[in-house]
C-alpha cells in the first residue's frame, strides 16, 4: 500500500511523530497449534510537538504493544513510522540508534523497570554515555542537573535506586528518559502504581517538563479521569484498534462510540447524588479472545446498541462533531457526524484509521 506521507499538521509541518497503519503480530500457540495474534491492527495516529495523546482501553487491548511497536522496540508486521517527517520504519543499527534518542519510554512499575542495585548516576547517566559519550565529572554534573529538573537533590547522585520510594523512583525514571533530550516520551501507565497524591506530583512534574522542553507525550492509562486532565486528545483502543479519537474534552463529555460510553459510565463520580442518578452501561462479558475471528465490528459481541449491519460490515471511521472520529455504524445515523472536510489535507485529528481487514466485510483476528 502507498503510504500517505508525510503526515502534515495545519501549518503544513510534518507531525513530530506519526504511525500509519501500524500492525504488531505475536507468534503464539493455541490448543498446541502455532498461530498469530494481531495485538495491534492497522493503527494510525500522529502527534504534534508539545502535544499529549492519551491511549485508553481495557487490559489486553494492545496499548503497551502499540507503544513498543511505535518506538521500534518490537518488530512491526506492517505500517510506517515517522519521526520529524523522516521514515524510521526500516532503519537498522546506527541510523536506528540515532533516531531512538528522540523517543524514550517510562514504564509503570519503577520497582521492576529500574535496577535497584544501580546507583542513580549510573542509571540516569547510562544514556548520556551511550549517546553522548559523556563520562566522569561531565556526566555527574549533567545527572545532578537532571535530578534538579525532576525535583530530586543533587545528593541523590551516589545513592542506590533501592533507597528511594516509588514516587522518587519514577522521578529517576523520568530523569533517565529526558537525559538525552528526546522529543517524544511514551508514558506507559507511568503513574498508575503510585498513590493519588504522588500521582498528582508526578503529573505536575510531567506537565512542567512538557512546557519547558516542548515534549510530546504518548500517555497510556486505564484512568479516564487522569487522561481528561493531561491529554489534548484521547484515543480509545479496543482489541488492537483505535475505535474513537478526539479532543479529550469532547471524548469525555460527548463520547461517540458505545465502547467509550461504557468506559466512561464505569468511572466513579465524586458526587454521590450524580453517581446514583447515572445510567451505568454494563458490558456483557469479557472482550473476545484476540485469537478468535470476529466478523464485522469487533465490539459488536458486547455492544448494547448492536444492529444487524454490525455483524457483517466493519464500520468506517466517521467524523464526529466537536472533533475526531469514531468507528461505529451509529455515528453517521445519529447525526453525531459532521460532514467530512474535503478541501484540505487531513489535519492531525482527521488522520483516518482504515477498517481492520483488507475486505471491509469481516475482521480477522487470527492469521
Ligand atoms: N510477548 C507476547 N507474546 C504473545 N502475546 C502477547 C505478548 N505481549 C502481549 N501479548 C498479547 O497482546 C495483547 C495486547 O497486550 P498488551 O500488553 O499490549 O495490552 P495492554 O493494553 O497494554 O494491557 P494492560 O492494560 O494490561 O497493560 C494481549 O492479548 C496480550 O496477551
Ligand atoms: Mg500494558
Amino acid at each position: 500500500m502507498t503510504p500517505r506521507t508525510p503526515i502534515l499538521d495545519e501549518d503544513d509541518a510534518p507531525a513530530l511523530f506519526a504511525a500509519q497503519d501500524l500492525s504488531v503480530v505475536f507468534d503464539t500457540r493455541r490448543h498446541g497449534k502455532r498461530t498469530r495474534l494481531r495485538a495491534v491492527d492497522d493503527v494510525s495516529f500522529a502527534l504534534r510537538q508539545g502535544e499529549t495523546l492519551a491511549v485508553v482501553g481495557e487490559s489486553g487491548s494492545g496499548k503497551s504493544t502499540l507503544a513498543r511497536g511505535a518506538l521500534r522496540l518490537l518488530p512491526s508486521a506492517g505500517g510506517h513510522l515517522y519521526l520529524r517527517g523522516k521514515e524510521i520504519t526500516g532503519l537498522r543499527g546506527r541510523a536506528l540508534r540515532e533516531q531512538r534518542r528522540g523517543m524514550q519510554m517510562v514504564f509503570q512499575d519503577p520497582y521492576s523497570s529500574l535496577d535497584p542495585s544501580s546507583t542513580v548516576v549510573n542509571l540516569v547517566g547510562e544514556p548520556l554515555t551511550v549517546h553522548d559519550r559523556l563520562t566522569g565529572h561531565a556526566r555527574r554534573r549533567r545527572v545532578a542537573e537532571l535530578l534538579d529538573q525532576v525535583g530530586l537533590p543533587p545528593s541523590a547522585v551516589d545513592r542506590y535506586v533501592h533507597e528511594f520510594s516509588g514516587g522518587q523512583r519514577q522521578r529517576i525514571a523520568i530523569a533517565r528518559a529526558i537525559a538525552i533530550d528526546p522529543a517524544l516520551v511514551v508514558l506507559d501507565e507511568a503513574v498508575s502504581a503510585l498513590d493519588v497524591s504522588t500521582q498528582n506530583q508526578i503529573l505536575e512534574l510531567l506537565a512542567e517538563l512538557q512546557r519547558r522542553k516542548d515534549l510530546s507525550y504518548l500517555f497510556i492509562s486505564h484512568n479516564l479521569a487522569v487522561v481528561r486532565w493531561v491529554a489534548d486528545r484521547t484515543a480509545v483502543m479496543y482489541l488492537g484498534r483505535f475505535v474513537e479519537v478526539g479532543p479529550s474534552e469532547r471524548v469525555h463529555h460527548h463520547p461517540a462510540h458505545p465502547y467509550t460510553r461504557a468506559l466512561l459510565s464505569a468511572m466513579p463520580v465524586p458526587d454521590p447524588v450524580v453517581q446514583k442518578q447515572r445510567r451505568r452501561i454494563v458490558l456483557a462479558g469479557d472482550p473476545p479472545d484476540p485469537l478468535d475471528v470476529v466478523t464485522g465490528c469487533p465490539f459488536r459481541t458486547r455492544c448494547p446498541d448492536a444492529m444487524d449491519v454490525c455483524a457483517v460490515q466493519a464500520p468506517e471511521p466517521a467524523p464526529v462533531e466537536g472533533g475526531g472520529w469514531a468507528a461505529c455504524h451509529l455515528v453517521p445515523l445519529t447525526g453525531a457526524a459532521s460532514r467530512p472536510r474535503t478541501d484540505v489535507t487531513p489535519t492531525m485529528e482527521e488522520i483516518p484509521c482504515r477498517p481492520a481487514s483488507p475486505a471491509a466485510s469481516s475482521t480477522t483476528r487470527s492469521t
